[in-house]
């Protein structure tokens, strides 16, 4: 009858009360709230303690009976520890990042390479007595009595390297020792530093997937579980101590749960200035390295804007004379082909649009034409034994090269070749950009948890990914959804221009580069849209505000509101001589701040023939893993020198400093 009850007891533990009290299925919300599971995991325990201290200490029973005793205690921890297990490495599959992976990222900063070895290493002690108790759990069936009285005598044992030292050694090591610090304000706390360096080094951030607030938090939560272990263990075994009859322990485990409350509160205080003053951005790295680059799966691009084209000066101006130079147009249309059987312009399709910023080519010219399929129009051009433009690779012309030549037109003028810009809007030029809303679906509480840039249908879309907010800014994962795509049908006649997309052309064609956040801390973005501003593509996003403690989107359709950049005062940011993006040893980083904007223009002449239109568009996904809501949303410019770089979507996470603690106090 008793041992019913003290089974029930621990039963409440048994049953995952997180997930079950917390409204949402444990995947989800563990990433975000361990605060809570540890303090639903704290107040089941003491929950079951009231019970079993209800009862006489145990008669001194037959071994038998002890056995059993065993047996059953260790099926019910079984059942708390699945639940700690599965939490945990649910929190491990949301990010790369590790503590390990962090000491191979880390570099050149040796005290911190210490101090995180220290960390891994006491993680590990703890790890490995949890793991014990593992195997005990598989081989119960065959353990010998007195085993686990030694484990459970041995895990609270006050000695100096017992569990409880090993845990406030871990909180010294990751939080600081307040006694050390000079003044609580300039902390440098291990937890303080790592994040620090994790803002600093965009490798991490490229393999941790979420911006430095959301590490902070993560390395939190890694420590976070080996407290809780240790706690578990501890307490577990002062169960086990006094079901077989060595005491009551009451004073023993009230100090042991003023020591786990004290380290967590420590823990608590660190992580909330940690927090507090780290960043929230995140952006999206380059794949890998430069081979795995994509076409429409990594970048995407805009083409045929403004491309290189090889025109005869003749062909440039309505007398068809050669009397001026190449200079002279830097914005004509081509006039026809005065000599098609002689001439380049009879070897090569037309540029069907204008022509811009002609300038004088060396006569000796071997052209490369590219594949019809390409939207190239040449590989490259080679001029004898001088510089070509574009890249020749091996030399190789997979076409028949064409030799053009400037001639004598009458007696004393030369009709020179000019290297111009063509501008030719037609299906093989991408140019479109969306303009119409996306919104979340917010009537069923769904707000942005990422976006990415897609073209579709020869159209550049900001698509946008959805998700179920939920309590305490957390997101139902299993709710996560890309949105369709808007159909735009660029033949479809009840389609405006300006109005449902916008067409690039040689006089509109700069991107706004800003970072629009909500002008209050409880609103989250629930859409974006393109309009057309100054004759810049320029962002704005929708806002809605929220209840963080119920998870509901206040009156979204009357309280939302779209935000914009309208300052007309920006700086131009230039792109010198752009070669292929795809084509950089190193990987891209930021290089624009808001208020900035930049043109797509035409690549590198020497390195491209101009061939491509610069910047590249990243289409990888920007979603900060594990999701958040998020409170901003931006378009950068990413790049190398010497490269002309990707325009990019980021993201800024939702600030949970200010939130995550209150309501639990
Ligand atoms: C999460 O989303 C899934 C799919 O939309 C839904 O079935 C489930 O009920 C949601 N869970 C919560 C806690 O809202
Ligand atoms: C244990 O606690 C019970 C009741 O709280 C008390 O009656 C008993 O004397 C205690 N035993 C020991 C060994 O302290
Ligand atoms: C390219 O176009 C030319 C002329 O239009 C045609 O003869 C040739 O077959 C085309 N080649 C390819 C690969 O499409
Ligand atoms: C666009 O509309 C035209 C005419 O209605 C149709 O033939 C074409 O298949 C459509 N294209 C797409 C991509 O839907
Ligand atoms: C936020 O900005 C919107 C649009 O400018 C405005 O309507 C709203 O009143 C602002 N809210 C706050 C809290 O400032
Ligand atoms: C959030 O919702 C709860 C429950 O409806 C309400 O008590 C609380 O005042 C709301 N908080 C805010 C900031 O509106």
């Amino acid at each position: 009858m008793k041992l019913l009850l003290i089974l029930c007891a621990f039963s409440v533990l048994a049953v995952p009360g997180y997930s079950a009290s917390s409204g949402a299925g444990g995947a989800i919300q563990q990433t975000v709230d361990i605060i809570r599971f540890i303090k639903e995991v704290t107040q089941t325990i003491l929950h079951s303690w009231s019970l079993i201290e209800k009862l006489p200490v145990a008669e001194v029973t037959a071994g038998a009976v002890i056995y059993e005793h065993q047996q059953r205690l260790l099926q019910q921890m079984e059942a708390v520890n699945g639940n700690i297990r599965r939490l945990e490495e649910q929190q491990a599959l949301s990010t790369a990042l590790t503590i390990e992976t962090l000491l191979r990222k880390t570099r050149d900063q040796s005290s911190l390479l210490h101090r995180l070895a220290q960390l891994k290493s006491l993680m590990k002690l703890v790890d490995i007595r949890y793991s014990q108790l593992g195997d005990y759990e598989q081989h119960k069936d065959t353990l010998e009595p007195s085993t686990l009285l030694k484990f459970s005598l041995w895990s609270v044992d006050p000695a100096p390297d017992s569990l409880s030292s090993q845990l406030e050694l871990l909180v010294t090591c990751l939080y600081g020792d307040d006694s050390l610090a000079i003044d609580s304000q300039n902390d440098h706390s291990l937890l303080s530093d790592l994040t620090a360096s994790f803002e600093a080094d965009p490798e991490q951030m490229c393999l941790g997937r979420q911006s430095p607030q959301q590490f902070a938090y993560h390395i939190f939560s890694t420590a976070a579980f080996t407290e809780l272990k240790g706690y578990a263990l501890m307490e577990y075994s002062y169960m086990v101590l006094r079901q077989l009859g060595r005491g009551n322990f009451t004073q023993e485990l009230q100090l042991m749960r003023e020591h786990h409350q004290r380290r967590l509160a420590e823990a608590q205080r660190v992580l909330h200035q940690v927090m507090s003053k780290s960043g929230r951005i995140y952006w999206r790295c380059d794949p890998g390295d430069q081979k795995q680059h994509v076409e429409e799966k990594t970048y995407s691009r805009v083409t045929r804007l403004l491309q290189g084209f090889v025109e005869n000066e003749i062909n440039l101006n309505e007398g068809q004379n050669c009397w001026g130079t190449c200079d002279d147009h830097h914005d004509s249309s081509p006039t026809g082909c005065y000599q098609p059987e002689n001439e380049l312009c009879g070897q090569q399709p037309p540029c069907k649009g204008r022509l811009y910023n002609c300038g004088f080519v060396e006569s000796d010219m071997t052209i490369c034409p590219a594949s019809n399929d390409s939207v190239r129009r040449y590989e490259y051009i080679s001029f004898g034994d001088g510089p070509t433009l574009g890249e020749k690779g091996d030399g190789e012309c997979r076409a028949k090269a064409v030799e053009p030549s400037s001639w004598s037109y009458w007696l004393f003028w030369r009709c020179h070749y000019c290297f111009c810009l063509c501008d030719e809007p037609g299906p093989k030029s991408d140019r479109y950009f969306n303009l119409r809303d996306s919104v979340s679906d917010f009537g069923r509480n769904r707000i942005v948890t990422g976006v990415r840039f897609v073209k579709h249908h020869r159209v550049f879309h900001l698509q946008l990914q959805q998700g179920e907010l939920l309590p305490r800014g957390a997101i139902n994962i299993s709710s996560l959804e890309w949105q369709p795509l808007e159909e735009l049908n660029l033949t479809d006649s009840d389609l405006r221009d300006g109005y449902d997309y916008h067409t690039l052309s040689a006089d509109s064609r700069a991107l706004d580069l800003d970072e629009i956040v909500g002008n209050a801390t409880h609103h989250v973005v629930t859409g974006v849209r393109f309009r057309v501003l100054n004759k810049h593509l320029n962002l704005e996003v929708r806002f809605t505000p929220f209840n963080f403690s119920t998870g509901l989107l206040v009156e979204p359709q009357t309280k939302s509101y779209w935000l914009g950049n309208t300052n007309a005062q920006r700086q131009k940011l230039i792109v010198k001589d752009g070669g292929l993006p795809t084509a950089s040893e190193l990987p891209s980083l930021p290089l624009s701040k808001t208020n900035q904007f930049m043109e797509f223009t035409s690549s590198s002449r020497e390195k491209d023939a101009a061939q491509n239109t610069v910047p590249f568009v990243d289409v990888q996904e920007v979603v900060p893993q594990p999701p958040v809501p998020l409170v901003g949303l931006g378009i950068y410019h990413k790049g190398r020198p010497g490269y002309g770089g990707f325009f990019a979507p980021k993201v800024v996470t939702f600030d949970f400093s200010s939130n995550l603690f209150d309501s639990l106090n």
